[in-house]
């Protein structure tokens, strides 16, 4: 058989990882595939003498590159919204497999793109663009095939992560952290995706998607970021048993599903809470299974390029074993997606942590907890610190509640004449049922 030509595009950590690994691995991966791998192109505007670059066409024009009539296979690797697109529908008119590891532009451009591959039999593989190096899209859809998805809850973005855990341990400052994030090859280019969230939100649409059968909707996910957590937040989490995560959220509820991406409270035996630095984990409920963790290095050169390779050689199995020689599994399967209620912030269910900082006055603890009743929300637990300079930090716990009812009791709270400063809300998750 021909050997199966592959285009690079975009050689920065991943790529040139992905180039490094297919060529260090080629023997092994030969005797996986049965089929010799040959890169044919790479998409690079800069020279690389420091890889190995020998009979492969170097250009900049990445159009062009995907036209090219000997690239079976389009690794993108650009990243960003455009001109990937543009580059992306253009191979697949072409007759191109995709692999990709760009989950911005799957999140949002999505369902088109997948209805442009149905329509050309092509494959687009993406297994990269969720946590790196765990193989969670293929968890999802080849083994936990048999069972429906209640929820899942996952640490889907390694830099935030890393932030927390070193905050959290070292007392580091969140701007020389995330400068390390950068330099390790962690964090996004605009690194704001993932301080407030919008990488795990798009890694979220994705796997919601696989999970529950439904569209990509990246618009409908709640996503709020971590800039807001204060180390005090975390000792007093810590105190009452739990720790903080930033975890992508995606749940059946009974009038639909919850897509949430915010900082967490979860109890500190949860194996969720263990997961520390760049590691990534995935929690899963299936109805048959049980509740099922995966875990492994969410981010950085390696285990994306792994991830990516990983894509490759099943596209290259597909495509030796198909008749025609083009890859024929549906990707979206469009005719059978459901129309699923996306949940708004208020109609989600989650128990929460709240933290008051009050002057220190009689009546006051017994204000906030009538506020509370009133809105029909239950207290777990409560913690009142010492004094600090006339004010008393106020920690409640409380059971799950309707978001809408405790926008209520906040509002409430929030313009008693005893409360100072924003009351803090940070959603709690005990991930046992
Ligand atoms: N910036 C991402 C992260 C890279 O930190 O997880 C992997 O998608």
């Amino acid at each position: 058989m021909k050997p199966v030509r592959l285009a690079i595009l975009g050689l920065g950590t991943v790529g040139a990882g992905v180039l490094q690994l297919l060529q260090e691995n080629a023997k092994e991966i030969k005797r996986r595939t049965g089929r010799e791998i040959q890169i044919t192109h790479v998409g690079t505007r800069r020279p690389r003498p420091d890889l190995n670059l020998e009979g492969i066409q170097q250009s900049a024009n990445l159009l062009e590159i995907v036209r090219q009539p000997d690239v079976d296979v389009v690794i993108e690797l650009i990243g960003g919204l455009s001109p990937a697109k543009e580059i992306f529908l253009e191979a697949i008119k072409h007759g191109k497999q995709v692999v990709t590891a760009n989950k911005a532009l799957l999140a949002e451009c999505g369902n088109e793109l997948f209805a442009s591959a149905d329509q050309h039999t092509v494959q687009i593989a993406y297994e990269a663009a969720v946590a790196g190096g765990i193989p969670i899209i293929k968890v999802m859809r080849e083994g936990l095939a048999a069972n429906r998805i209640e929820w899942l809850a996952g640490i889907i973005n390694g830099t935030g992560n890393f932030i927390l855990t070193e905050m959290r341990d070292k007392a580091r400052p969140f701007a020389d952290v995330l400068k390390e994030a950068q330099e390790l090859g962690y964090a996004e280019a605009d690194p704001t995706f993932d301080v407030e969230g919008i990488d795990a939100a798009h890694k979220l649409t994705l796997l919601a998607s696989i999970a529950f059968g439904i569209p990509l909707q990246f618009d409908k996910v709640y996503t709020e970021g971590i800039s807001k957590i204060t180390a005090q937040d975390v000792q007093y989490a810590e105190e009452l048993g739990f720790c903080i995560k930033h975890l992508g959220i995606a749940r059946r509820a009974p009038k639909g599903i919850e897509l949430r991406v915010h900082p967490t409270l979860i109890p500190k035996e949860q194996p969720l809470a263990s997961i520390n630095g760049v590691q990534n984990a995935v929690s899963v409920k299936a109805s048959a299974v049980g509740q099922t963790m995966y875990s492994g290095p969410g981010a950085g050169g390696g285990p994306t390029a792994s991830a990516v390779v990983a894509d490759i050689i099943d596209i290259v199995r597909d495509i030796s074993y198909t008749e025609d020689g083009s890859g024929t599994i549906p990707q979206l399967a469009f005719e059978s997606l459901e129309d699923i209620n996306i949940l708004s912030r208020e109609e989600f269910t989650t128990g929460y942590y709240l933290r008051v900082n009050v002057d220190d006055r009689t009546g006051v603890l017994a204000n906030i907890t009538t506020i509370l009743s009133n809105c029909g929300i239950s207290i777990d637990a409560i913690l009142q610190q010492p004094r600090l300079k006339n004010r008393v930090p106020i920690v409640i716990m409380t059971d799950p509640i309707v978001e809408s009812k405790m926008d209520e009791a906040i509002s409430q709270i929030q313009a008693l004449p005893a409360t100072h400063g924003e009351v803090m809300r940070i959603r709690l998750e005990s991930l046992d049922s």
